[in-house]
């Protein structure tokens, strides 16, 4: 089987932390690394969760290197309501065995993919953009050596889940997306139209429950923490599972509806800041990038369970 390699660039968050666990327990992924970024919670407890993470699931030899505190221009902005105030849900934190790879997660961006034949390593990108903008700006070559960039992150039918017209991740740092977005890199992007499809019910999560593996308990206690909190503060009960679509998409494209696009985002306006404009009346040919429309909800979460039971047996 030839795998596809992958970086992940994360900001974990209970949803990334579901992606990571998909990641790192699948045989058809080679994990090259990990990148955090300041995001739900700042890059000091994203980059400790990571490798708090990658330890639980038995992968302490996957590299994980801190980036960006703070996005390109804004002040930081957090998510710790949605995600616990250290990220994790309630799951305690503790000081994992591994130490952070050093350098910044820019530079590892970059020293990984430009030493790796073109178009071979695809970026899962699971938090602000940051890290990605930061690499472009140092080595515009990247955009063209860079595989697939599948990104969670926008919105558009969907209207915003931080304010009238923005999704979190983009809104946390719009001018980082913009360049991003303007680069060349071959953007695939799962926003809320799609992921918003793909919902942690009650049965789902307790097929997660029933695989006996530290990563699966984890996975579904992350889960359980968001199914409690969209409860209480959104009044949804079965809560969205966003980032995990970055690596599901990988794995098994078939389960994703992607549509040729253009996507900007707005930088100008504080009212609509992050929102992207998902312009689909592109000239044949002429598309720079790919936006969800739709997600098989059923088959994501089935290749999460299929995952984790393989790695557990
Ligand atoms: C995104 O925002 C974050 O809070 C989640 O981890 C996800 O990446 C959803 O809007
Ligand atoms: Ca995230």
């Amino acid at each position: 089987m030839k795998k596809q390699s992958l970086i992940i660039d994360c900001d974990p968050g209970v949803d990334d932390a579901v992606g990571l666990m998909l990641a790192l327990n699948a045989p058809e992924l080679e994990v090259l690394a990990v990148t955090a970024v300041g995001g739900n919670v700042p890059v000091s407890a994203t980059s400790r969760n990571a490798r708090i993470l990658r330890q639980v699931a038995g992968r302490t030899d996957v590299p994980v290197f801190a980036g960006a505190e703070r996005p390109l221009v804004r002040e930081p902005a957090g998510a710790g309501e949605f995600h616990g105030a250290e990220g994790l849900g309630d799951l305690k934190p503790f000081e994992p065995q591994g130490a952070l790879a050093s350098g910044p997660a820019a530079d590892a961006i970059i020293d990984i993919v430009m030493a790796r034949p073109e178009k071979s390593v695809a970026l899962a990108v699971m938090g602000p953009m940051t890290n990605l903008a930061l690499a472009l700006r140092k080595e515009p070559a990247l955009a063209a050596r860079l595989g697939p960039v599948s990104v969670m992150g926008g919105a558009r039918s969907e209207g915003g889940n931080i304010t009238a017209s923005a999704e979190f991740n983009v809104w946390a740092d719009p001018d980082a997306a913009a360049e991003v977005l303007a680069s060349g890199c071959d953007v695939v992007m799962f926003g809320l139209d799609a992921t918003h499809q793909v919902r942690a019910t009650d049965a789902r999560i307790a097929a997660i429950e029933a695989v006996d593996s530290d990563s699966a308990r984890w996975a579904a206690s992350m889960m359980r923490f968001s199914q409690r909190v969209e409860r209480k503060i959104v009044g949804w009960d079965a809560p969205p599972v966003h980032d995990p679509c970055t690596v599901a998409w990988l794995m098994a494209p078939e389960l994703f509806t992607l549509k040729p696009c253009d996507i900007r985002v707005e930088t100008q306006s504080d009212l609509t800041r992050g929102h992207t404009a998902v312009e689909f009346r592109v000239a044949p040919g002429q598309a720079r990038h790919r936006w969800a429309t739709a997600a098989d909800g059923q088959g994501v979460f089935d290749l999460i369970t299929e995952t984790l039971k393989r790695a557990a047996s």
